[in-house]
């Protein structure tokens, strides 16, 4: 009955869950408790961007895992792209704390995989198409986190019942992660169904009470139904997945005219690109705080099947019972 396969033994964890990397969200409280809960718990090293806090945080989750031997294991999600201008520091500071797995997005992994692959640690990219999927698998990455459409922040526009099966059949031997619109135990068994090895969660963590966003963002995810939300491409030119919110409306969802002419020119592109993400991650940042009306709330489709705030413990345990319901119940109705 037992889900454990090659993921598992990459990710050094229990079950082939990751908790997905999610900008301004995923913190400490959360990583420990995916870790208790014999998961992969991951965050975006752009969480703890201010001196010494990566240093720190990767220290608490090193002795906190050794010390209470905790059964699930941590990943660092690095934003690969040219425009991170923290990327080659968050790199060099995990690769000296010997960070045991790592998620690439936005860019070529090339550098990660060979400064992981030094010591052991595995590297899994997310991937939105098979061109990008190819680049990463000729620069040796460990496995693929495959976003399909629905997916909390940057979705990839292909659903993944048919990004999975490409995937497989052009690359048969690396592992492949379902992410995009998973938050019950039939979307999981559906991801499997379909080729998958594991499952990469975001939007579901977003309404726990470890998540250190305000009670307002998290009430809008249980409130919200698939039809609130929208892509946009105005936080950082690349569409990302928010809720409907009043503002958002406001706002609107496309770049004007000279933005779209800016971020197309030469010489200008990439300063424009990273000015639109500091002013994109800087309206995210308000967001999260209570009381701000300006709010662009990232979360993916899933957020229909989110009724309530609980712990990350309850909310992994129920996923994983659920998991096995809905196949022993699948047994029965069909087989
Ligand atoms: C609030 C939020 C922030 C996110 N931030 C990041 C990020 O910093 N880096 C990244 O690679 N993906 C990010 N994602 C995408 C998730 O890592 C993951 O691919 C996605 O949440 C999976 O889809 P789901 O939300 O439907 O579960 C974010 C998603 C959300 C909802």
């Amino acid at each position: 009955m037992s889900l454990v396969n090659k993921v598992c033994s990459d990710l050094k964890v229990e079950f082939p869950m990751i908790m997905a990397p999610m900008f301004l969200v995923s913190n400490a409280a959360m990583m420990e408790s995916g870790m208790r809960s014999g998961i992969m718990a991951t965050f975006p090293s752009l969480n703890f961007r201010h001196e010494g806090e990566l240093d720190a945080i990767l220290n608490q989750l090193k002795t906190s895992k050794e010390k209470e031997k905790l059964k699930g294991n941590y990943g660092i999600n690095l934003i690969v792209q040219k425009t991170n201008i923290l990327y080659r520091k968050h790199l060099d500071i995990c690769v000296r704390h010997k960070v045991p797995f790592y998620i690439t997005s936005l860019g070529s992994p090339k550098e990660v995989v060979e400064q992981a692959h030094a010591y052991g640690a595995k590297v899994y990219c997310d991937v939105t198409n098979i061109t990008h999927a190819k680049k990463c698998a000729a620069l040796g990455c460990d496995g693929f986190i495959a976003v399909g459409q629905g997916a909390g922040g940057h979705a990839g526009p292909h659903p993944f019942h048919i990004l999975i099966p490409s995937l497989q059949k052009n690359f048969p031997h690396i592992p492949i992660i379902a992410a995009g619109g998973i938050a019950s135990g039939t979307s999981m068994l559906g991801a499997i169904a379909v080729g998958a090895h594991g499952f990469s969660i975001g939007t579901r963590f977003i309404a726990s009470n470890e998540a250190p966003c305000g009670q307002d963002y998290k009430a809008a995810i249980v409130q919200s139904g698939m039809d609130d939300i929208v892509m946009t491409t105005r936080i950082s030119g690349v569409p990302c997945s928010i809720i409907n919110t009043p503002y958002a409306q406001k706002i609107g969802y496309e770049q004007n005219l000279f933005e779209k002419l800016l971020s197309k020119n030469k010489s200008l592109k990439k300063y424009y690109k990273m000015f639109t993400q500091i002013k994109g991650m800087k309206s995210l940042e308000d967001s999260v705080h209570p009381g701000n009306y300006k709010t662009l709330w990232c979360a993916g489709k899933s957020v229909e099947m989110i009724h309530e705030i609980e712990s990350c413990e309850t909310i992994i345990n129920t996923l994983i019972n659920e998991y096995y319901e809905a196949k022993q119940k699948l047994q029965e109705t069909w087989i």
